[in-house]
């Protein structure tokens, strides 16, 4: 039965991915979110467009095309239906137009980057293989019949020279898991499913050049060898051919997007093609790792990878690997890139095989994992474009994540049954910490986070184990914040903007909501430079986020507009109490900004998984309640908070980092004597709010080196006091004068408390601001922008509306007409979502 229905889905999916081909030098493309009473071919009629299908899986939306034209015709004419329903020339009652849920023209999207690093080769930095380890290796190919030429080389697999450096699969294999059952489809330029390495795995079906619009995805270009490289990492075959894949006997496919131009509708069709078989999507690449580039997938994008993690892989959901990026020397940082910050996605960084951070691999609150890539003088050593090729330079976090995702096959070997999601918490729950310097914090369930290196290292061996017996865990759920409006200053230097919300049981309860897996926080902040920003997020449970850092070359000069930042390191939290963002400007300069609002999205674990509902999919308008007063028990405090800028700054991924600390010892970041409390309280068994924490005072009468005896002041003082007398005047001198230096010292310190700023009435008297003003004008240019490609024909506008608008000429109609153009006028410049912050370099160069 469910056979059936798999072969029913992936037909209907096959059959929507074979759109005609398109040809954007000769035809324009419209992608049309319909309501589903609404039937394309008579809008169609309407305007004069060929209907050209539906849009792969995507719950009524569909393909048009016309012949080239300067202007969006769509918009258009919705646009003067709407002017002529005001001026009432229009007939009342429904009309083709109405069923427009959104309407994007395609245009050709900047190219991403594939994250491959060209690695420096240099072997006298490796130590000899080690004889017992070479023979052991021996052995294990005996056993397992690989007579494969460069497993030998194929260090990332079983490590000879420094053992233990590796991904610990050798025991999975002796198991006979080895990838059976499973497909991973390579979303990249290319696949040569020719190579004798890779065609005995390669799945056709699964496959599709959104390129060259056929159907299969061969390398054509001098450079399409990346897409190769990695499909021989999951699945090169046990042969006589170079090497072997981590799960040598799953399907292999690949979908090819990266060697040439494609929309955001044609990546939408990519980034799910037949997902009711391609069961992991391998994506190494992204927006430019330059250090300065702010973007995210467009809403099709979006919902092409929510559709497949709600529908795809018989409702189990798809797994989304992205490599995590390669641009940590330019203080890149993952969660600037809307893919590896996607709550969809497991965000895979590198590491090298001495376990050291490559100067390369990227830091953020939203990386998962980590595992084995180029870096300390190696590569990975892999499949190659041609019949029998090879290659020992596959290099960058690009070499990372199919290295993930041959795990992730062997794991649904293992357990076909586990959800996205379920993939996502053996993860947490069994990667390896590791010896090397970063800022290793326990979280709540007692695992390790760094902003480097995730939970630490995949181990294919503890991530199979543990599936085997894993329990399934309960549908997702999630509890939204209001906006929480601050409206306020940012101050440079040493400081920091904070605003607090506090979640009470009783929101989780009615939120269904039981235990956090991913926190998303959505942000406006006005800057004159984006890079001098960043932003921390402090849990009820003391666990700090570093969801945005400095850049030093994002000279943006736009802040933060309406982007979503996620965290992974608050797994496990239960999500009551306070939860404080924190803004600061450390550089001081010219450039300075205003924090304007913030909303807190918390996802995790349901209570009830019987009263559960799946996710709506997102529309253009999500964002667009920002002036609405919550009437919530919520409050928005600003306070401002001196604040140690360089310790506490999140750790910048410069290899040679002064050490911090090991995993064991949750590591307190330090803070100098000389600026006050707001101490990250960050072992996660505090439960101390920040305000207790700014405020309490140390416990300890005296300086450190005098024990307390665990008294109380009061008895501390008598003890010492006594003592003081009994053995000489001098010394309790002594004491006495340190200790008027310590209350001095104090007492300077008291002066340094929270100031606050801004309390709840000044704050709502803020959001009636924003209100009675429409958002402020430079606002409302800036969301009509975003909206340049998004918009809902008439959403939340009904004829009535309409009509009255048309009553006061010059209200609420101008500004209309303003949006309008804006509208327009975005249209003409940018389409991606988040354009507004690469529109500058989103281009390749
Ligand atoms: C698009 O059409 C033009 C004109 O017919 C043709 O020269 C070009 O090769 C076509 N491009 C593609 C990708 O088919
Ligand atoms: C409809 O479009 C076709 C080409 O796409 C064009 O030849 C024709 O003139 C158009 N008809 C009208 C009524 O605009
Ligand atoms: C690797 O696998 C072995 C079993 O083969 C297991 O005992 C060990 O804990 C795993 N992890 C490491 C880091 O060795
Ligand atoms: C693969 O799946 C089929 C059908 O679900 C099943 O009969 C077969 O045993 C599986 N093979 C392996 C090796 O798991
Ligand atoms: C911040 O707000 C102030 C006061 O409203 C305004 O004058 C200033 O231009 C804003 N700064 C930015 C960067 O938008």
């Amino acid at each position: 039965m469910r056979i059936i229905l798999w072969g029913l889905l992936s037909a209907a999916t096959l059959a929507a991915a074979h759109l005609p081909a398109r040809n954007y030098s000769t035809h324009d493309y419209y992608a049309i979110h319909l309501a589903p009473s609404e039937s394309p071919a008579s809008l169609a009629a309407h305007l004069n467009l060929t209907y050209e299908g539906e849009l792969g899986s995507l719950e009524n939306h569909h393909v048009f095309k016309a012949s080239k034209h300067d202007t969006d015709i769509v918009d258009d004419a919705v646009q003067e239906l709407k002017r002529r329903r005001r001026k009432r020339e229009a007939a009342p009652g429904p009309h083709p137009l109405d069923g427009i849920r959104f309407a994007q023209k395609q245009k050709i999207k900047p190219r991403h980057w594939k994250r491959s690093i060209i690695p420096e080769r240099d072997v006298t930095r490796a130590p000899p293989p080690l004889d017992a380890a070479v023979m052991k290796q021996q052995a294990l190919a005996r056993e397992l019949d690989i007579k494969d030429p460069i497993f030998g080389e194929q260090w990332h697999i079983f490590n000879t020279k420094t053992p233990g450096n590796d991904i610990n699969v050798t025991d999975v294999w002796r198991q006979g898991i080895t990838g059976n059952n499973v497909t991973s489809c390579i979303v990249d330029d290319g696949l040569d499913m020719d190579s004798d390495d890779l065609k005995d795995n390669f799945y056709a079906a699964g496959s599709y050049d959104f390129n060259d619009h056929v159907p299969l995805p061969k390398p054509r270009l001098s450079d399409d060898r990346h897409g190769t490289r990695c499909a021989g990492e999951v699945a090169a075959g046990r042969n006589n051919a170079c090497g072997v894949g981590i799960a040598y006997d799953s399907k292999i496919s690949g979908v090819r997007i990266l060697s040439g131009d494609i929309s955001d509708m044609d990546e939408a069709l990519a980034i799910n093609y037949d997902m009711q078989n391609n069961d992991i999507y391998s994506c190494s690449w992204g927006p430019p790792d330059d250090g300065k580039t702010m973007q995210q997938p467009g809403l099709l994008i979006e919902t092409g990878m929510i559709t497949a993690v709600q529908q795809g892989r018989a409702g189990k959901g798809n797994i989304y690997i992205f490599a995590a990026g390669n641009g940590a020397m330019y203080e890149d940082n993952c969660n600037f890139d809307g893919y590896t910050n996607s709550i969809y996605s497991i965000t895979v960084g590198a590491i090298s095989k001495d376990n050291q951070h490559p100067y390369y691999s990227e830091a953020c609150s939203a990386q998962l994992v980590v595992t084995y890539s180029s870096g300390s003088g190696d590569a990975i050593h892999t499949t190659d474009v041609g019949a029998n090729k090879c290659t020992k330079d596959h290099g960058g976090t690009s070499a990372a994540g199919p290295i993930a995702v041959g795990t992730y096959a062997l794991v649904l070997q293992a357990r076909p049954d586990l959800t996205w999601r379920d993939a996502q918490w053996l993860t947490v729950m069994t990667a390896v910490p590791f010896d090397a310097p970063s800022d290793w914090t326990e979280t709540t369930i007692g695992r390790h986070f760094s902003h480097q290196f995730g939970y630490g290292k995949l181990d294919a061996w503890a991530i199979v184990e543990a599936a085997k017996t894993w329990k399934l865990v309960k549908p997702q759920a999630w509890f939204y914040s209001p906006w929480m409006h601050v409206k306020k200053a940012i101050p440079e230097g040493d400081q920091g903007l904070a605003s607090i919300f506090e979640i009470t049981p009783k929101m989780l309860q009615e939120a269904n909501l039981e235990r956090i897996e991913h926190i998303t926080l959505t942000m406006n902040i006005e800057h004159q430079r984006r890079g001098d920003l960043s932003v921390e997020l402090l849990s009820p449970d003391g666990m700090t986020s570093h969801l945005s850092v400095t850049r030093k070359d994002d000279n943006a000069a736009e802040g933060y507009l309406d982007w979503t930042f996620m965290s992974v390191a608050h797994w496990g939290e239960k999500g009551i109490g306070k939860w404080t963002v924190i803004v600061k400007d450390t550089v001081v300069n010219q450039k300075t900004g205003n924090f304007t609002d913030w909303k807190l999205r918390l996802w995790g674990e349901c209570i009830d998984a019987t009263k559960q509902k799946l996710r709506p999919m997102p529309t253009a308008n999500d964002d667009a309640d920002h002036d609405v007063i919550p009437d919530h028990p919520a409050h928005t405090t600003s306070i401002v908070i001196p604040t140690a800028s360089k310790p506490t700054a999140v750790p910048t991924d410069l290899p040679d980092r002064p050490v911090n600390s090991k995993p064991s010892s949750a590591a307190p970041v330090p803070v100098p004597s000389t600026t006050i409390a707001f101490e990250p309280p960050v072992s996660a068994t505090s439960t101390s709010s920040p305000s207790t924490s700014a405020t309490a005072a140390p416990e300890n009468f005296l300086p450190s080196p005098f024990p307390t005896f665990g008294v109380s002041k009061k008895t501390q003082i008598w003890i010492y006091g006594s003592l003081a007398l009994i053995l000489a005047f001098c010394i309790s001198l002594a004491v006495y004068l340190y200790l008027a230096r310590r209350k001095k010292l104090r007492s300077s310190r008291d002066d340094y408390e929270f100031e606050v700023l801004d309390d709840m009435e000044d704050d709502d008297a803020g959001a009636r601001t924003g209100m009675l003003n429409g958002g402020a004008g430079a606002k409302k240019g800036r969301r009509a922008k975003r909206g340049g490609e998004l918009y809902d024909a008439f959403a939340g506008e009904s004829d009535e509306d309409l009509l009255s608008e048309s009553e006061g000429e010059d209200g609420p109609y101008r500004d209309q007409e303003e949006r309008e153009y804006d509208e327009k006028a975005a249209m003409a410049e940018g389409s991606d979502r988040g354009s507004s912050g690469s529109s500058s370099n989103g281009r390749k160069p």
